[in-house]
């Protein structure tokens, strides 16, 4: 909760025990915004729901409480309205404080976490040797910002790439190759992920059609697991060169990861099977080992199995995810684990939780959220795909936005009558396709589906990347023109509001903290993107109403303050959505 509420409620408590005796010491004092500023900034309700058991008129009701409240340093005289609601308005002068107050700190008055907890946020998570899809695009987008709030935040927190390195697909590659391209398996670079991403389609379709491959590469998978050389080699090698072109995409991101592929809990597996066989949840089903789980059934109303080893002695994808759950409870030490992945995997990861909730592998301290996320759709409304039809790369993706970027800002260039370097015009263009991608992604709700437009998510107006970075770039064209040096605006500034959109804006500024802190909560970064482009429509209403460089002293001091603090607060919490900004584009 925000300061300012949380004081108000104090108050509004001492004073319903003042009014109506201790046994109203509990009572809510129900607080919300003001769902009209014509109303003042927070509405209290309580009365209301006092009617009843005081047996009174709400109007009076809420009198009495006015009489008895002591908030006269943070509102106005509270105001009774309708019938029986309490209107705050917050004061001018408690707003000037509280700016000034963040104005000489660095995280812009955002506390750090007290108890600093341990979190594992698995993000991003390709598979090897396939391609990076605009799912995982998704996953990284959501999975950095997240790390990123509450890294800022003070969590201590581990980012984990849990790619798909391992499993019978890699028996079935290899065969192939071993066959149609060997020194792919003994030279570093022979393929790229197109050319390995091509031949798993091939051996896929052979392993599909003949028996006899299938044997082979059951036989490969075996010598993998039991750690023969040349094919140990031959994997690492496939791993290299996908993580080459993984790396690729997180650089033009800007996402830092550690990678923990699931072959890293390989030989953990084992024992996630035996302990389960203690636990007694483990039941034979023709020949597999699994957990029969209670809420999810087919749809002839059977129970599903979670399997944990298949019939052959293989494990699973869930076996994996057991594994990975332990060993970061007990050797990550984790309190809290976030899985950001398409929404397609909520019964999977709800299988795996209730499987480990009831062999009691996850103590009372530790929180675990899967954070899903909707599909990526082209402008015809269907899964996003090329104009052949073909599933999007990544790298095309990206470098088409930063073409864009391009074409655009080359135009408004010419139109504008200015000369840019070629450096220049390079970063921007970069900055932009980046941050429009990343924004479009992190603006909507992650629930739903959204629909990927370039014309959109580079367009200068509405919620997009660009507006935001163009309110930036306004606050810096103030301090260049007016040579305002905002790192030294000196002691003398003080905010001083009197302007509406003046105080609109410092109302605004000073709920960060409350924003991040829900989203730290529930996992929605597109409640930051809102903020921020609220942020930045309410910053460009000010500058149209309120001359800032013309403006007089003090009021010309208390307005660069202001400017400041709004792009202080943009560039923090763009920073956390991965988006740099530009100092002029
Ligand atoms: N590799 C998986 C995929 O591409 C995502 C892994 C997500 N993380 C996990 N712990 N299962 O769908």
């Amino acid at each position: 909760m925000n300061p300012t509420l949380e004081k108000l409620k104090n108050q509004f408590q001492l004073a319903l025990v003042a009014a109506f005796g201790s046994d109203y010491a509990g009572v809510d004092p129900m607080l919300v915004s003001a769902s009209n500023p014509k109303f003042g900034d927070y509405q209290s309700n309580a009365a209301l729901s006092l009617a009843k058991q005081l047996g009174k008129p709400p109007r009076a009701i809420a009198e009495t409480i006015i009489q008895h409240l002591d908030v006269s340093d943070i509102c106005e005289t509270p105001s009774v309205a309708g019938p029986g609601f309490i209107n705050f308005t917050i004061k001018p002068a408690y707003l000037e404080a509280q700016l000034n107050a963040i104005q000489t700190d660095s995280r812009l008055g955002i506390p750090l976490a007290k108890n600093p907890k341990r979190v594992v946020v698995d993000f991003s998570s390709p598979n090897i040797a396939k391609e990076m899809h605009v799912g995982h695009l998704r996953s990284t987008i959501i999975g950095d910002c997240i790390a990123r709030i509450l890294e800022f935040q003070g969590e201590d927190v581990l980012r984990l790439n849990h790619v798909g390195d391992w499993g019978t697909q890699f028996g079935m590659l290899i065969a192939y190759l071993r066959e149609v391209c060997p020194e792919a398996l003994t030279t570093a670079n022979a393929l790229d992920l197109g050319d390995l991403v091509a031949f798993y389609k091939k051996a896929k379709q052979r392993f599909d059609e003949d028996v006899a491959f299938q044997e082979i590469a059951r036989q490969e998978v075996v010598k993998l697991q039991a750690g023969a050389e040349d094919s140990r080699r031959a994997w690492q090698l496939l791993c290299e060169q996908s993580r080459r072109e993984f790396q690729v995409i997180y650089d033009r991101l800007d996402v830092e990861l550690t990678e923990r592929g699931e072959s890293f809990y390989n030989p953990l597996l084992p024992a996630v099977v035996e302990d389960l066989e203690k636990t007694g949840l483990l039941v034979e089903d023709a020949g597999a080992k699994c957990v029969f789980l209670e809420g999810f059934t087919n749809k002839d109303g059977q129970p599903l199995p979670l399997i944990v080893q298949k019939s052959d002695g293989g494990y699973n994808y869930a076996t994996t995810d057991l594994a990975a759950l332990r060993y970061r409870i007990q050797q990550d030490g984790a309190e809290r684990i976030i899985y950001v992945t398409d929404a397609g995997q909520a019964n999977h990861f709800a299988g795996v939780l209730q499987v480990a909730r009831k062999a009691g592998w996850i103590p009372d301290n530790v929180e675990i959220d899967h954070v899903p996320f909707g599909l990526v759709l082209g402008e015809d409304g269907k899964k996003l795909k090329t104009r052949s039809g073909e599933t999007v790369r990544l790298k095309d993706l990206l470098d088409e936005a930063i073409a864009r970027a391009r074409t655009d800002l080359e135009s408004r260039l010419k139109e504008e009558n200015r000369q840019e370097s070629e450096e220049f015009i390079a970063n921007v263009a970069k900055v932009i396709g980046i941050s429009a991608v990343k924004y479009a992604d992190l603006s909507q709700n992650r629930n739903s589906n959204y629909i990927f437009s370039y014309d959109k998510m580079l367009a200068l107006q509405g919620n997009t990347a660009p507006y935001l970075l163009y309110a930036y770039v306004r606050i810096q064209g103030i301090s260049r023109k007016g040579d305002i040096d905002f790192d030294h605006l000196g002691a003398e500034a003080k905010i001083i509001l009197q302007e509406e959109t003046e105080l609109v804006l410092a109302k605004h500024l000073l709920q960060l903290s409350e924003i991040l802190s829900s989203v730290e909560q529930d996992l929605l970064p597109n409640r930051l993107c809102q903020y921020l482009f609220e942020l930045s429509q309410k910053f460009n209403q000010f500058y149209d109403r309120c001359p800032v460089l013309q403006a007089e002293e003090p009021q010309r001091r208390s307005r660069l303050v202001l400017c400041d603090l709004t792009a202080r607060t943009l560039n923090l919490g763009l920073s956390l959505l991965g988006i740099s900004v530009l100092y002029r584009m």
